[in-house]
């Protein structure tokens, strides 16, 4: 009976540990961010209550469209705690995703969140792929007014496949979520992650490798 009860609190113990490993939870109402702290801190200094105005907690201009016109057919709108000094220690933020036809938002992870999305405008191809050993692709194309999960962590992407520009808006499960490219951060890191390291990891000859990271 006793050993049951140590095998309970060891797993809340565990349980509450895995809460915590993600954002803390606030210690007062708000922590708005004060940008010209030089204190260091996991996130921002808290901005003076007393001075904290209206302002702080709004961010406008997500109706406008982003600028797709770039190599990749996207922009992406962010309302990060840089934009949104409100959101520091609340463990939330969003994004608006703008997607030219046959746009694309590479294969990437957000290190610090989960990302829901909802398309509000055109079809996208969303997908991601679960972890090692099964590195399994979960794919689905999504109409307006869908609503897809990524989970924290894994390696996903979003392409526009229907006929006109499409849009959607994400949210986040931190105030910084965080984004690791796949093809920038293994081909064009500073400096260069030599390339016979590339080359070996992936099974190519180095010249393929050399083309790869002319494009970075
Ligand atoms: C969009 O970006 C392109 C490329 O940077 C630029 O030439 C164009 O002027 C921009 N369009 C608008 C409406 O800002």
């Amino acid at each position: 009976m006793a050993s049951h009860l140590l095998v309970v609190a060891s797993l809340l113990v565990i349980a509450c540990a895995m809460v915590t490993a993600f954002e803390p939870s606030p210690l007062q109402d708000f922590c708005v961010a004060d940008p010209t702290s030089s204190a260091k801190v996991n996130g921002l200094a808290c901005l003076d209550p007393k001075m904290v105005q209206a302002n702080h907690f709004s961010f406008s201009g997500l109706h406008i469209p982003g600028n797709t016109s770039n190599s990749l057919g996207s922009a992406v709108s962010p309302v990060f705690v840089g934009q949104l000094p409100g959101l520091n220690t609340l463990g939330i933020s969003m994004a608006r995703i703008d997607y030219a036809p046959w746009g694309l938002i590479p294969p990437h992870t957000h290190p610090r969140a989960t990302e829901i999305l909802t398309v509000l405008e055109g079809k996208l191809l969303v997908g991601f792929v679960t972890s090692n050993p099964e590195n399994r692709l979960i794919t689905k194309v999504l109409e307006k007014g869908d609503v897809f999960v990524f989970p924290i962590g894994l390696v996903h992407f979003q392409r526009n496949v229907g006929y006109g520009s499409a849009f959607s808006i994400s949210a986040l499960s931190s105030q910084n979520a965080g984004v690791v490219l796949i093809p920038n951060t293994l081909f064009g890191s500073t400096p260069s992650i030599p390339g016979d390291i590339l080359a070996k990891a992936l099974q190519v000859d180095k010249s393929v490798i050399e083309k790869l990271q002319a494009q970075f």
